[in-house]
């Protein structure tokens, strides 16, 4: 009551209609999209309470910027500015969180996902006991076609890969278009990954009981601005893949860790060889020059892709090359005493290796992202 008393007098002008539907927006570098989404929406959905949640991470084009400006005069139109953080994931769920709509759905920014289909998915959710409206390209109505050469390509690979590993009874798991009732949302949101580009597949696989409706569209061609789907979303969406096939053991980041590692080899084989065979070096000098090389390549490379949103940047990176390169010898060290030790018990020398360089990558990467990349 006493709450009740202190709070301010809704002004006259507010909505008859209680808030029906929030569209979230994730957004990066799209200002020359925002006029046209907030035009189209206006016109399809006229006859209801909405509002646009524009979720922008302090894009360098000042995409907030223009959508707070839209906003002063446009009560339908909010903005929220993150700042120090990256991904469409985690904006997309602040996004929602900040909604108190009973209704929320998740739209992309650049006029690819087609909003006539909202008022479809909106009805289904009112009137049926449907959780959730996944907006497909992959159904009887829909199609794909906006999705240009490699892409289209990648997008049907991560399909058949996701129906393959996971049991999401969804034609379209890649899809970034849904609408779902905000409760059952909030219920799973602490358990959703911040990373990477696959909030509706990461959101289908946590929370596994949601009743599921889909709703054919067709994706549209971008036409201002590009994609931001890139090599670091592509491993992401490994990672978060592997993470929900081991019901959680591996954590998504390992993926992109491992991946690095791999390359590291390449880097180690290439600096041997040249040692040895170009610059005639001993196979012990050659080997510890390569070594070096390929931590070096290592810690660079996952300081820009793996651990990118944790960056680290000036004279810090001697001090985190160092720890890096010294947890690196234990792990070697670690490797070699497993793989020994397995070598011993039954003479089975690819297992023994490989087991000993999985446990060897496991300690680098659990120590290095505590003590060099301080994750969490
Ligand atoms: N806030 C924020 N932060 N927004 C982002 C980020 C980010 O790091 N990266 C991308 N976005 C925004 C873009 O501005 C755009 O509005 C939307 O997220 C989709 O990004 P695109 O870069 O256009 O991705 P895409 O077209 O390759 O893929 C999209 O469509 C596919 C089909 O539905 C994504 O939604 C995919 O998840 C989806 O599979
Ligand atoms: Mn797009």
């Amino acid at each position: 009551m006493v709450l009740q008393q202190n709070l301010p007098r809704p002004p006259s002008k507010a909505p008859q209609r209680s808030l029906e539907l929030s569209i979230i927006v994730p957004t990066y570098n799209e200002a020359g999209n925002l006029a046209s989404l907030i035009r189209k929406l206006s016109q399809v959905l006229s006859g209801i309470s909405w509002e646009v949640i524009f979720a922008d991470d302090n894009s360098p084009d000042g995409t907030h910027r223009l959508a707070k400006e839209i906003a002063l005069a446009d009560p339908r139109v909010r903005c929220l500015r993150r700042v120090g953080r990256r991904g469409l994931a985690g904006a997309c769920i602040d996004g929602i969180l900040s909604s108190s709509a009973p209704y929320v759905a998740v739209m992309d920014g650049d006029l690819q996902h087609d909003e006539a289909i909202l008022l479809r998915m909106l009805h289904t959710l009112e009137d049926s006991d449907m959780d959730i409206v996944v907006g497909t390209r992959y159904r009887e109505g829909g199609s794909a076609i906006g999705l240009a050469g490699h892409r289209g390509a990648i997008s049907r690979f991560a399909t058949a890969l996701t129906g393959w590993l996971l049991p999401v009874p969804v034609s379209d798991p890649m899809s970034g278009f849904f609408m779902v009732r905000r409760d059952r949302f909030e219920e799973v949101a602490p358990q959703l990954s911040h990373d990477g580009f696959k909030i509706l597949l990461d959101l289908l696989a946590t929370a596994r009981n949601l009743r599921i409706s889909e709703e054919p569209y067709l994706f549209r061609a971008r036409e201002q601005g590009e994609s931001k789907f890139d090599l670091r979303a592509s491993l992401e969406f490994l990672g978060l893949l592997a993470a929900k096939t081991t019901g959680d053991v591996i954590e998504p980041r390992f993926v992109p860790y491992a991946f690095v590692g791999a390359l590291g080899m390449v880097v180690h084989f290439v600096v041997l060889k040249s040692a040895l065979q170009g610059a005639g070096l001993s196979f012990e000098v050659s080997q510890s020059v390569a070594t070096l090389f390929a931590m070096i390549a290592n810690f660079f490379v996952n300081n820009v892709l793996t651990y990118k949103d944790l960056r680290i940047r000036g004279w810090r990176i001697l001090k985190g090359l160092a720890i890096f390169c010294t947890i690196g010898a234990a792990g070697f060290v670690a490797n070699i005493g497993v793989a020994h030790w397995l070598y011993g018990d039954n003479h089975v020398w690819w297992m023994a290796g490989a087991a000993g360089a999985l446990i060897g990558a496991v300690w680098n990467y659990a120590m290095s992202s505590r003590l060099v990349w301080h994750l969490r």
